[in-house]
């Protein structure tokens, strides 16, 4: 899986990146913002089946971190050589301390493998190992009258209660406030295999974004994939200004198509596996589209995660 060395770039507080970061779409992190440290974990909560919470104390993080950037976080206890390489997780959200400083940063994770598995195990007080902001993140909001609608499957839904908070006006993230907020709240269509698996829609609701819900067992909400909510809006004739998906590639691939077909501006969020987050190992590349019509791979941790939907080839991939 990766090119680099596993553990390289232990050390406290050195540069966990360096050179240029690659670009093209909304600028990325810069060498001096990506910082290896150890951070204390906060709570490890449970909030959905195999969900959890990670709050982690990171002052330096939390100024930084601007929604739709990512934290590698190794998962293991402090000392521990296994696992050795960090896995990433998107910005949940920036938690503020009682004068409204920045403090701590939530990610959500979903547990799927052996990463996952040991960062569940992680108790408060224990210290991990983590490097970031990492990746593009999002830009500002659109201009124009259409609304703002987020296409989530899977664990996708994680990018969008900071982007969502911060599109709103509701908190300054990396030190800048959205300015001027979006007109209207934004709408999260959220699909899930089964309802046991929504994590999170009381946060997203309490930030004003209207949830709606669909699952493929039919468990919650309507029942069917998450791209069959959108085709519906689109089909009444709603022209949104700008929908953004994060989730599973055959979802990203639909949602591509069907924004295409309805000419609505699209960006989407890759979740390709990583190995060092900074741009050493090109593990995470994705084939993206160039302006002659060839393809080249790109690093989704240094150019990505996010890209404009069309940007990205997708023709390997079947979308439902
Ligand atoms: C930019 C970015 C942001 C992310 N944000 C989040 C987040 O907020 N919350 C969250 O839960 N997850 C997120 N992920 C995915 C997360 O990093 C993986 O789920 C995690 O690395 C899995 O680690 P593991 O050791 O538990 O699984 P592994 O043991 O590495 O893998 C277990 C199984 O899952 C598959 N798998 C692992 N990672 C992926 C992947 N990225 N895509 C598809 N299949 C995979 C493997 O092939 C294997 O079959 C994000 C990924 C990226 C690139
Ligand atoms: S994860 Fe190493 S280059 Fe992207």
């Amino acid at each position: 899986m990766s090119g680099i060395p596993e553990g390289a770039h232990e050390a406290d507080d050195q540069p966990a990146c360096s050179g240029p970061r690659g670009g093209g779409y909304s600028p990325a992190a810069t060498p001096e913002s990506s910082w290896r440290r150890w951070a204390v974990v906060m709570e490890n909560v449970p909030i959905a089946r195999d969900t959890y919470r990670l709050r982690l104390a990171e002052p330096s993080i939390a100024s930084a971190i601007r929604p739709g950037q990512f934290l590698m976080v190794r998962p293991g206890p402090e000392g521990a050589s296994d696992p050795l390489l960090g896995r990433p997780f998107a910005l949940y959200d920036v938690v503020l301390d009682g004068a409204g400083v920045p403090a701590a940063v939530d990610i959500v994770y979903l547990v799927i493998g052996r990463g996952t598995s040991a960062l569940a195990s992680r108790r408060p007080g224990e210290r991990l190992s983590v490097w970031g902001p990492l990746g593009n993140g999002f830009g500002p909001p659109p201009g124009g009258e259409g609304g703002v609608i987020f296409v989530a499957g899977g664990i996708g839904q994680t990018p969008f209660l900071a982007l969502g908070r911060s599109w709103m006006g509701r908190q300054a993230y990396g030190g800048e406030r959205t300015d001027p907020p979006l007109p209207a709240s934004p709408v999260m269509l959220y699909g899930v295999r089964n309802a046991g698996l929504l994590a999170g829609v009381d946060d997203f609701r309490a930030a004003g974004i209207t949830v709606e819900i669909a699952t493929d067992d039919g468990s919650a909400g309507h029942h069917g994939f998450v791209t069959g909510l959108l085709g519906r809006r689109l089909e009444r004739g709603e022209q949104p200004s700008r929908v953004i998906g994060c989730g599973p590639a055959p979802m990203l691939a639909a949602l591509t198509r069907l924004t295409a077909r309805y000419r609505v501006s699209c960006e989407v969020s890759l979740e390709n596996h990583m190995a060092c987050g900074f741009g050493a190992c090109f593990s995470c590349v994705a084939p993206i589209l160039q302006s002659d019509g060839s393809t080249d791979l790109r690093r989704v941790c240094v150019e990505g995660p996010v890209f404009p939907a069309e940007a990205v080839d997708w023709s390997g991939i079947s979308g439902h």
